[in-house]
């Protein structure tokens, strides 16, 4: 030990970064892409409050608290309710690790870019993917096609995405649950774009596992997932013949955490994200406040008056179909004579605006404009729309 702390004597090979040496300042600007989305201000004030340990008294009963508010936005009873530490991913990655063992066979909706990623990680827990398509970019799937696809390959779980951010496309969940039903077949539903913004009805639709994300509608900062599993999911967690490869995300070692129901008393698995989970508190508490239905309603009118808008500047819709649109993200065919990255840079270069162009299948397709949490209003819409106008007008000139 002497030896030790004699090695650490008074000179380093690596110097501190000068940098570092000053407090970190960034700049505020309006994001209105896919996601992450502003804060809203109670969300922002949660994270200035004080650290507690991660097992006192006080912090256990906000994990209480995180727990109902998410069985509120996910209108369920689960037992099996909580939140992870790692962004919308560690969500999608909880869901796959419990369910899936070697060998199963999985459905994937695949309407853009997560079905792919969904995958992905299928086959690195070794289960078999087969792709759902309604096979158009910018349409859901229908009930015929999932009928399909069920007959054909047996799945034991299904994963789609409500809402696929890459294509704005938003999928009919209680019908695809009632399909998947019929041929018992979990349903995984990825919520991460579109929770808290469309109905998610999880336990009136029959839907076996939900997760979604902090940063989109919740307007909280990335860095928490909100999952559940319905007890036919857990039953097939329990009859599992090989252990879950993923220590984090067990789901018997987090109902410790959460102090669910067969698992008490609570103990330790993980240090908490103690400032993570206020935020998210504060997140779930704007809804309650506000009201699900009311929350719903404001991003659905938001929408609706931003197409309007766009119709007005001659702009496109990505997704023809109207009930398939989500309403957090909207996806807008980039006119042709106009260079798509030049727009997006123009509006960060003079309002600070975050619109973003299009991910995976729709890269260099569309522009994606997301309206969430905070940033889901009217006022906020006439304000990009004026932004892209300009933009649209300073750009044509030398563009087309
Ligand atoms: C539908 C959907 N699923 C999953 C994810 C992944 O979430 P994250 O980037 O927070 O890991 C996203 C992110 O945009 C998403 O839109």
């Amino acid at each position: 030990m002497a030896d030790q702390m004699g090695d650490s004597a008074d000179s380093l090979l690596i110097e501190a970064p000068s940098k570092l040496k000053l407090p970190l300042k960034v700049p505020q600007k309006t994001l209105c892409g896919p996601g992450p989305t502003n804060m809203h201000t109670r969300v922002r004030d949660a994270l200035k409050l004080p650290l507690l340990g991660h097992m006192h008294k006080e912090f256990t009963e906000i994990m209480d608290e995180i727990q109902s508010g998410i069985r509120y936005i996910f209108q369920t009873q689960n037992q099996m309710t909580f939140a992870v530490s790692g962004t919308g991913h560690a969500g999608m990655e909880c869901c796959l690790v419990n369910l899936l063992e070697p060998q199963d066979s999985v459905c994937v909706v695949n309407s853009g870019i997560w079905g792919e990623r969904c995958a992905d990680m299928v086959k690195r827990l070794q289960g078999v993917p087969h792709f759902i398509s309604s096979g158009e970019l910018g349409r859901g799937v229908s009930s015929d096609v999932v009928e399909k696809a069920l007959i054909q390959w047996s799945p034991k779980v299904m994963y789609v995405a409500q809402g696929e951010s890459s294509t704005g496309v938003m999928e009919d969940i209680k019908m695809i649950a009632a399909v998947a039903d019929k041929y018992s077949c979990l349903v995984i539903v990825d919520t991460v774009a579109s929770l808290g913004a469309v109905p998610l009805n999880m336990d009136e639709w029959k839907v076996d596992c939900v997760f979604t994300g902090s940063q989109k509608v919740l307007g909280s900062p990335p860095g928490t997932s909100l999952v559940s599993f319905s007890d036919k999911a857990v039953a097939k967690y329990k009859h599992r013949t090989t252990p879950v490869t993923s220590y984090l995300f067990d789901i018997a070692n987090n109902a410790k955490y959460w102090n669910i129901e067969g698992y008490r008393p609570r103990g330790y698995h993980y240090t908490g994200a103690i400032s993570s989970f206020y935020a998210l508190r504060e997140a779930i508490g704007v809804i309650c406040e506000e009201g699900l239905l009311e929350t719903q309603k404001r991003h659905q009118d938001a929408a609706l008056y931003l197409h309007e808008k766009l119709r007005e500047l001659n702009l496109e819709l990505f997704v023809c179909e109207k009930s398939f649109r989500l309403p957090t993200v909207t996806t807008i065919r980039c006119p042709s004579a106009v260079n798509p990255v030049a727009v997006t840079n123009y509006l960060m270069d003079n309002f600070k605006l975050e619109i973003s162009g299009g991910l995976g299948p729709t890269k260099g397709l569309v522009w994606r404009i997301g309206l969430m949490g905070p940033n889901a209003t009217r006022d906020k819409v006439d304000f990009i729309v004026g932004c892209l106008s300009e933009a649209l007008k300073a750009l044509k000139t030398s563009h087309l």
